[in-house]
């Protein structure tokens, strides 16, 4: 008789599972991510029949909801990727790269909430409590309503968490914590997927709020958040350039509203600070008078943020260009430096081109697509671009600017930071109102953005 299996292969990326070992993960595309791990007994649950159903269910109407049941973080870049704070009972993920800077964030966000009368417990299973200690000295005063835990163990946290009844929990990464009855070591799909379960019970059951941080890791087997995705009611990714002092919260999911926010955070000496005006900050130290340098505007949720396109433009060495992307689509550069050779009749393709994003900040947005364009033609002329000129539109396939969304509000952006011309699509120029001391110039192609630039 052949012998029952006792594992089961996980992706530790996306939680794909598989009854033997695959080389790409057929759920998320990922390479060599499959970890083996001990199979999960399941005790068979009795079933209920309609004289034993205890359960309870109501009409929908006769359900009341009280308004305020959001608690403010005090930082109001996160209340805002949250949809207006922390929802009572959710449970939310915070993920990001080790060392950019979850445990800082959610320290300062307990310290916020405790000043504000909230019972918050913090636990650690990285950190020592002298560790913790000193991050919150860098930090500035904590409020006596703010109690630290520093343990592994999930059932000795959910001990805690009922005996001290706090309001807010963090979990300072899912990846270190350890439930018994789960065999796996910690930080594996199933133990994390497990702990996940119980936090929400948790959370549901004592409405409580619970954040859970979650690292992004490359390599090793231990599972990344994204494992967690669907379980959380919250998703927040924490990015940036490691060497760039700003960081971008990013909602990725959120039942409780919208996931197109963004919060912009920079990482000063002492912890997070919020930047109000990231627009002002992304443009800082913008060159002068230089050529292949263009500003753009971009939509980040609802919130206009310029940005600073660069191009240069070199003649290549060898037979093959290069041509090298940071902050934007590797393809849709290359598209576009295609577009550019056919519809401007510039011979880009014995040139080297090099694209970036100022800042480190990336951009998936077309509408900036007619601002690199323009930056790969002035890099190749060298001729600079006034830099009182903003440049949005998207660029099609035959060389037309095409319409974008939000026109009016990229355009009052641009107004506000001083910028004197903007240009962009002819087609989204209708219906908006075009606020005074700006001059905008509508174009039809890339040719005629050319010309005007
Ligand atoms: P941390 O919150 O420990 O990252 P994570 O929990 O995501 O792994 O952030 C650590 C980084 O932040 C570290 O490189 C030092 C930096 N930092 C500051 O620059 N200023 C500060 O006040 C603090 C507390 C940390
Ligand atoms: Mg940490």
């Amino acid at each position: 008789m052949a012998k029952a299996k006792t594992t089961v292969f996980f992706c530790k990326e996306c939680g794909y599972e598989s009854s033997k070992w695959l080389g790409q993960c057929p759920g998320c595309k990922e390479w060599n991510s499959f970890v083996e791990e001990p199979v999960q007994k399941n005790v068979k649950g009795k079933a209920v029949s309609a004289a034993t159903f205890s359960g309870e269910i109501k009409n929908i109407n006769d359900i009341s909801v009280d308004e305020e049941d959001r608690t403010s973080t005090e930082f109001g870049e996160l209340d805002r990727v949250l949809g207006g704070g922390i929802v009572k009972g959710s449970l939310m993920l915070v993920g990001g790269d080790p060392g950019i800077g979850k445990s800082t964030l959610l320290l300062q966000v307990c310290r916020n909430l405790s000043k504000s009368g909230k019972k918050v417990l913090y636990v650690s299973g990285e950190e020592s409590l002298k560790q913790i200690k000193m991050r919150a000295d860098r930090i500035g005063k904590f409020d006596d309503n703010m109690l630290l835990l520093c343990e592994t163990n999930l059932a000795t946290i959910e001990g805690a968490i009922r005996s001290t009844e706090p309001q807010i929990v963090v979990i300072d990464s899912i990846q270190t914590i350890y439930n018994e009855d789960v065999g796996s070591a910690p930080g594996s799909v199933s133990q994390v997927r497990e702990s996940t379960n119980i936090l929400m019970q948790i959370a549901k059951g004592m409405s409580i709020s619970i954040f859970i941080v979650g690292h992004v890791t490359k390599e090793g087997v231990v599972a990344g958040p994204r494992v967690l995705e669907h379980m959380v009611d919250t998703v927040l990714y924490f990015e940036g350039d490691r060497h760039a002092t700003y960081r971008i919260l990013r909602g990725v999911k959120n039942r409780f509203g919208s996931t197109n926010e963004i919060g912009v955070f920079e990482m000063k000496s002492s912890g997070l600070e919020e930047v109000l005006n990231p627009s002002e900050f992304m443009l800082n130290g913008r060159p002068k008078e230089s050529s292949g340098s263009v500003v753009s505007c971009t939509i980040e949720g609802t919130r206009p943020m310029m940005v600073e396109i660069q191009a240069l433009v070199t003649k290549s060495n060898f037979g093959m260009a290069r041509r090298t992307t940071a902050g934007m689509d590797y393809n849709r550069a290359n598209l576009l430096m295609a577009v550019i050779e056919k519809r401007l009749n510039l011979h880009l393709a014995d040139y080297d081109g090099y694209i970036n994003m100022a800042g480190g900040i990336k951009v998936g947005e077309p509408a900036v697509d007619l601002a690199v364009v323009m930056a790969i033609v002035s890099s190749y002329k060298n001729r600079p671009i006034d830099d009182k000129t903003i440049v949005f539109g998207e660029v099609g396939l035959s060389g037309e600017v095409r319409a974008v969304n939000m026109a009016a509000a990229r355009v009052a952006e641009a107004k506000k930071l001083g910028f004197e011309t903007c240009v962009m699509p002819k087609v989204s120029m209708e219906g908006i109102d075009i606020p005074k001391g700006i001059k905008v110039i509508g174009v039809n192609n890339i040719r005629e953005a050319v010309d005007i630039i």
